[in-house]
């Protein structure tokens, strides 16, 4: 299909597609999730695993998801309606789709108010308040937060505002500018508070944490907390890198492409973790802490900085930025297909869309200031949120986006897409997405739900 087809624009280089996945990839998936999830998995081992799952289940799947999107050049769920009246692939299938909106929907409800408390850390962090935090001064400052309902609220309306209006934008324009400089600024700095917090923390410690393997610490939920992040943190099977393979320039193989964002997306992660995990082995803060660990332990180190507020409110900035870009990926799916089917503005359709995360996200929000309000099984509507998304709807969907693609839709519709002058990628991913990534991601997901 010739490029000017495209409804929404092209990505104007082809390096703007590597920014902008990554963009979406990297957030507060890598700097805020991994470290907790890698703490109440037990370090190594989850860490051991979850590379093993970027490779053999995140980069096929994402692969998958980015070739459809630049096969079709338009948004998933029209896709899916449109192949089936071709007599390509069957109409149910539409599901997945469907499906992957809601996920990427669900999700921004508390991602949201989690980019939320980024914003109340930059203000603390631009006010000097983080000057000279101990361990428990920086657990009460988190606790405050917390109890303030208000303040959250604030935040989270803030944010979501924010989200609606640059995705109200069309992506290409909307996200160009800002990404350019986003990931290599991102890396700068984590690279300097990692160095940081080696010297001054307990590094021996955390590297032995992060890289000592046990035979004993690998259980199923391990592993399957290791697949859903995989795909929480690459942005698979929600849509929104399908979204974004739309807009991607032939020019590009997309294998290359899909690779380095993988490779980015692990590398500020790992970074994450080296600036956290020194910081708490040394003020003894608990590696099984939960969503607190990245904002109890980084003010600390910001505290202690010489040019602490300005380093603060510079990194604080970065994951403000780094969650809108990724905020952002998760509408995008309903944004555009109400946008190219109804020809409803982008900016209205974000509107609508944004309001209703806006308003789940209030519910989530008072479940954090009522910590105690468990609902169901025993979790808040945080938690039940986060592991229901992570958990059960991001494998189901991934599972089924690649037996789509894999088994389901013709194979010369995608093989073009991955078959460049220099390299003939199709063969090897084809074949590892069908007998290894379903596999195992069939496998593990059924296993960790029924608690081999
Ligand atoms: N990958 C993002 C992160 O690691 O923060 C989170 C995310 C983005 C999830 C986009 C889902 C999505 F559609």
């Amino acid at each position: 299909m010739p490029e000017n087809r495209c409804l929404q624009g092209i990505w104007s280089s082809p390096w703007i597609f590597i920014f902008a996945a990554g963009g979406s990839a990297v957030g507060l998936g890598n700097i805020w999730k991994f470290p907790y999830v890698l703490g109440e998995n037990g370090g190594g081992a989850f860490l051991m695993v979850y590379c093993l799952c970027l490779l053999a289940v995140g980069l096929p799947v994402l692969i998958a998801e980015v070739s459809l999107g630049r096969t079709v050049r338009s948004n998933p769920i029209d896709t899916v309606n449109d192949l089936s009246e071709r007599n390509l692939l069957h109409s149910r299938w539409v599901i997945v789709p469907w499906l992957a909106g809601i996920t990427g929907f669900l999700i921004l409800t508390f991602y949201s108010v989690i980019s939320g408390w980024s914003m109340a850390y930059l203000e603390r962090a631009v006010a000097g308040q983080f000057a000279g935090l101990d361990q428990s001064s920086a657990q009460s400052m988190f606790d405050t937060l917390l109890s303030s309902p208000g303040e959250m609220l604030f935040w989270h309306s803030l944010f979501m505002f924010l989200v609606i209006l640059t995705v109200g934008q069309s992506v290409t324009r909307g996200l160009s500018t800002l990404v350019r400089i986003l990931l290599p600024a991102l890396i700068i700095i984590l690279l300097f508070l990692a160095s940081y917090s080696m010297l001054v923390g307990n590094a021996a410690e955390a590297i032995d944490f992060l890289f000592r393997w046990s035979w004993q610490d690998l259980t199923f939920d391990v592993v399957l907390a290791a697949v859903g992040h995989a795909l929480f943190s690459l942005s698979v099977g929600m849509g929104a890198m399908f979204a974004y393979g739309a807009y991607m320039s032939k020019r590009m193989s997309i294998a290359r492409a899909c690779a380095i964002v993988v490779g980015v997306d692990l590398l500020v992660a790992l970074l994450a973790g080296l600036v956290i995990f020194p910081l708490v082995f040394a003020f003894q803060i608990d590696v099984e802490a939960g969503p607190s660990l990245t904002f109890v332990s980084l003010p600390i180190i910001l505290g202690a900085l010489p040019a602490g507020p300005f380093v603060g409110a510079i990194f604080f900035l970065l994951l403000v930025i780094a969650a809108l870009t990724s905020a952002i990926s998760m509408l995008e799916l309903f944004v555009a297909w109400m946008h190219e089917k109804y020809y409803i503005g982008r900016l209205q359709a974000a509107t609508m869309l944004g309001g209703a995360v806006w308003f789940i996200g209030i519910a989530v929000l008072m479940s954090f200031a009522d910590w105690d309000s468990k609902l169901i099984f025993g979790l808040n509507g945080f938690e039940l949120l986060d592991k229901f998304t992570t958990l059960i709807m991001l494998p189901v969907v991934a599972i089924l986006l690649s037996v789509l693609v894999a088994w389901a839709l013709p194979r010369d519709m995608l093989q073009k897409e991955l078959i460049t002058q220099q390299v003939n990628h199709f063969q090897w991913w084809h074949n590892v997405l069908k007998y290894i990534s379903i596999p195992v991601m069939v496998l593990i997901t059924v296993a960790g739900w029924i608690g081999v």
